[in-house]
């Protein structure tokens, strides 16, 4: 086959993205390519901010083309190009602000913050920006995991974001530090949300992280109608309890139309700091098992670790303050796996799969 675009292109079409499985010509990540003298120039346009993963499919492209017969050279520019949708039919979009994503779960304590945490500070460090909105009304523990505990400036009658890690934060917390208790009617909730969203000044975003209360409740749902969301990061722990009330989860975000990027699993086992053994203790594979049943994917599965959980407590973020541990790499995977979720999401407009809704599990949601 005589060296030209064709011949790269089929090339180029045998080497795959691993966060979505399509490969670089489908995701039309190939343009200006040019080829002449045995030299092949081209840009490898992504999606999403530059993650460890990315270099590599970046290499694999440029080892893939210099095997061509006739390749003298090949000059690949990696460049980003993060999707701005432009808002979402109904709802008032949050200026300069790209993609919001939300993280939620069925119900407290399985992870969601933590989750959400370390993503964001995953897709700053890949050089995405970034903020965190934490919605959660019940916990706002954002604040304590991020070691932000400072009131934040009004200024122009528009709240400034504190920043922490490359993230720009602003949660509930920060406006009712201390133990007494919030008793937050809907309504009210309802406006708080608003003002998050919409009197902050975010900045320009790629992403927007919107850690939701737990629950499918009325709050819940008001808030996921009234967040213009890209798409929802569900999380979940293995075990069925979490399932069931991830399942809840699901069908709310379905109710009003938000697709799900997919499920994140965790503490999803434990790794014996002795042995070296990994035990499932809330049992193995629960979220895939949801992933497959929902026609969706299984974004990544974090080990319960106890260098989660002090990363946690002590405001240094695991991504953070480990950067090479395995359960770091294990988030960076995940967050460059929502990145490219939202990326096909703008590319393929492709929307949530259809569920059976007549199922018997007794999970339904009143709204
Ligand atoms: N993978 C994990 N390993 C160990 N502890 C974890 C892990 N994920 C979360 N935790 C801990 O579990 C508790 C609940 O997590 P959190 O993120 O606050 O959950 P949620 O937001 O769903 O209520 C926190 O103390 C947190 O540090
Ligand atoms: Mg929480």
């Amino acid at each position: 086959m005589p060296l030209n675009n064709d011949a790269i292109l089929a090339a180029l079409s045998k080497v795959t993205d691993p966060a979505t499985g399509q490969d670089l010509v489908s995701l039309n990540f190939v343009r200006d390519l040019k080829v002449s003298s045995g030299t092949i120039t081209l840009d490898l346009v992504i999606n999403t901010p530059v993650s460890p993963r990315k270099l590599v499919v970046a290499d694999n492209a440029r080892d893939v083309l210099r095997k061509l017969p006739g390749v003298e050279r090949v000059d690949l520019h990696l460049k980003v190009e993060i999707p701005k949708p432009g808002g979402v039919e109904g709802k008032q979009s949050v200026p300069g602000v790209a993609n919001i994503v939300a993280v939620s779960s069925g119900k407290g304590g399985v992870g969601k913050s933590t989750v959400a945490v370390n993503l964001a500070v995953a897709l700053a460090k890949f050089g995405g920006r970034v903020g965190l909105l934490d919605t959660d009304v019940y916990g706002p523990n954002v604040p304590i995991m991020v070691g932000l505990s400072q009131e934040p400036i009004v200024k122009s009658q528009r709240l400034l974001p504190l920043e922490a890690y490359g993230v720009k934060v602003m949660s509930l917390g920060f406006l009712n530090p201390g133990d007494r208790p919030v008793v937050w009617r809907g309504p009210m909730l309802h406006t708080a949300v608003r003002q998050f969203l919409y009197d902050v000044e975010w900045g320009e975003l790629d992403y927007l992280g919107v850690d939701m209360p737990p629950g499918t409740g009325d709050a819940q749902l008001s808030l996921a109608q009234l967040v213009p969301v890209q798409g929802a990061v569900l999380v979940t722990t293995p075990q069925a309890v979490a399932l069931g009330d991830v399942r809840k989860a699901y069908r709310m975000f379905e109710q009003v139309h938000v697709p799900i990027l997919g499920i994140v699993e965790n503490m999803s086992y434990f790794v014996c700091p002795n042995c070296s053994e990994k035990h499932e203790i809330f049992g193995s594979r629960g979220g895939e098992e949801l992933a497959i049943t929902f026609g969706s994917r299984l974004l990544g599965r974090i080990p319960f670790s106890i260098d989660i959980r002090e990363g946690g407590d002590a405001g240094l973020p695991i991504v953070a303050g480990a950067p090479e541990s395995p359960h770091s790499l294990a988030f960076l995977e995940i967050a460059d796996n929502v990145a490219s979720q939202v990326g096909l999401l703008a590319m393929t407009g492709s929307r949530l799969p259809i569920m059976d809704m007549s199922d018997s599990r007794g999970d339904r949601f009143v709204v």
